[in-house]
């Protein structure tokens, strides 16, 4: 069917309310009961674009409740265990972290000074967002330095990364390689996420192990960032934190303009140089994309993901690698049913439903529109969001959707769903 006369139904916003309002857990929001009951970084930077438009000071307050938990080395760890709760592993004992707001010991896509910056251009009350900005800003400042700092002690322009959690794109097959030499932990535990999920959407035993055995690693380190840092079995650069790191960096530089805040901002503006020159190093002329990188072996991760085209939202690309992007998004969403699959469709390692090896996220796909268009490519951008559309308005807000079908997948009643459907879904490209 020609793509411009297909009728888009919008997204119901009261039920994407409702998700919100359901998943509110007084301060910060969850992503979804049961599979994942506390607070996790980049879902709860998501979130506040939903609640911008229901109620400011709420969106305000998800912000402060996540730097509440804070590291004293500036780090934002990548889930805060508010309260107990049996449905999770693993819990706050194994991570070990003994930190005053209990929590995990790793980080997640830096996204906050972005999701801020989007925050503060959306709300009316711009000195309730001054105020929480002055309060926000040293401890987003803090937390980007922090990954400069620590995961690249040695200058060279490009983070890493210790953990395929920390990615957010968990069981990416970009992680395969590099998490396929590390140990797996041989003590006994009980997963929760598959008495909550179907098995055939979650990752396997094997991975598990290597996962916590890398949990164990820092903890029985004592979190030493220099140890970690010169012996970590895994150790990747991940496009998809370093594309977000970047430009959450330039929007923070542009949130320190508004509040009038200078702290840190011409370092800062020293590392994005520093990440511009760099980024070439990983661009494959021969696929399009920048692979992600694997520093223990010193070899691309040559897996199509959808983190692979992030340097757009980053604004990390030249003129003719967006182009060339553009045009493997272009057949790329031609390749796949619904939506942008995280893998690519011709890749030996793609099912379309199992997490992160081919389903759709929306809030990716958003990022991904937002940088073709900044890109100029605004048919891309549309395609991108009439297909995320089109996922949530047959199947619900779903935490991610199968590529194949469409069909919704994993947790149900989805906060980044509902957020990015309030946020970008119910509006024009
Ligand atoms: C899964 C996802 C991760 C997300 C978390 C909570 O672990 O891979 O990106 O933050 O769920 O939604």
């Amino acid at each position: 069917m020609n793509e411009t006369a297909r009728e888009h139904p919008p997204v119901d916003i009261d039920a994407a309310t409702a998700i919100l309002r359901q998943n509110d857990r007084g301060g910060y929001t969850i992503p979804t009961d049961g599979l994942y009951p506390f607070q996790w970084s980049w879902d709860s930077a998501i979130t506040g674009l939903g609640w911008i438009s229901i109620y400011e000071p709420r969106a305000w307050q998800e912000a402060e409740t996540m730097f509440r938990g804070q590291w004293d080395n500036g780090t934002v760890p990548h889930i805060l265990f508010h309260k107990g709760a049996e449905s999770y592993f693993p819990g706050p004992d194994v991570w070990g972290s003994g930190t005053k707001i209990p929590s995990s010991a790793i980080s997640q896509p830096p996204v906050w000074a972005t999701t801020i910056r989007f925050m503060y251009e959306a709300c009316r009350d711009k000195s309730l967002a001054i105020e929480n900005l002055r309060a926000l800003l040293p401890k987003l400042m803090a937390y980007h330095e922090w990954w400069y700092r620590e995961r690249d002690p040695g200058n060279t322009g490009l983070v890493c990364s210790y953990h395929p959690w920390e990615s957010g794109m968990d069981n990416s097959p970009a992680w395969d390689k590099p998490l396929g030499v590390v140990p797996g932990v041989s003590w006994v535990y009980k997963r929760r996420d598959l008495g909550h999920v179907d098995a055939e959407q979650r990752p396997h035993k094997p991975e598990y192990d290597r996962y916590l055995y890398l949990v164990d690693f820092y903890k029985d380190h004592g979190f030493d960032s220099q140890y970690i840092y010169d012996n970590c079995p895994y150790k990747v650069i991940d496009v998809g934190i370093v594309s977000i790191l970047q430009r959450a960096g330039t929007d923070l530089i542009e949130l320190c303009r508004i509040a009038d805040y200078e702290d840190g901002v011409e370092e800062l503006q020293t590392e994005l140089e520093r990440t511009r020159s760099a980024i070439s190093k990983l661009w494959s002329s021969e696929r399009c994309c920048f692979f992600n990188h694997d520093l223990i072996t010193g070899q691309a991760l040559d897996e199509v993901t959808t983190a692979t085209v992030l340097p757009l939202f980053g604004g990390l690309a030249d003129k003719e690698q967006a182009a060339a992007m553009a045009a493997l998004i272009d057949e790329w969403l031609g390749a796949t049913k619904v939506g942008l699959s995280s893998t690519h469709p011709s890749s030996p390692r793609y099912e379309s439903q199992r997490y992160w090896r081919g389903p759709v996220w929306i809030h990716i796909n958003w990022m991904i529109a937002l940088g073709a268009a900044d890109y100029g490519y605004s048919a891309i951008a549309r395609r991108l969001q009439d297909a995320a559309r089109d996922c949530v308005t047959a199947a619900g807000f779903w935490e991610y959707f199968d590529a194949d079908t469409g069909d919704g997948c994993g947790g149900d009643n989805f906060s980044w769903t509902a957020a990015t459907a309030l946020f970008w879904l119910s509006k024009p490209a």
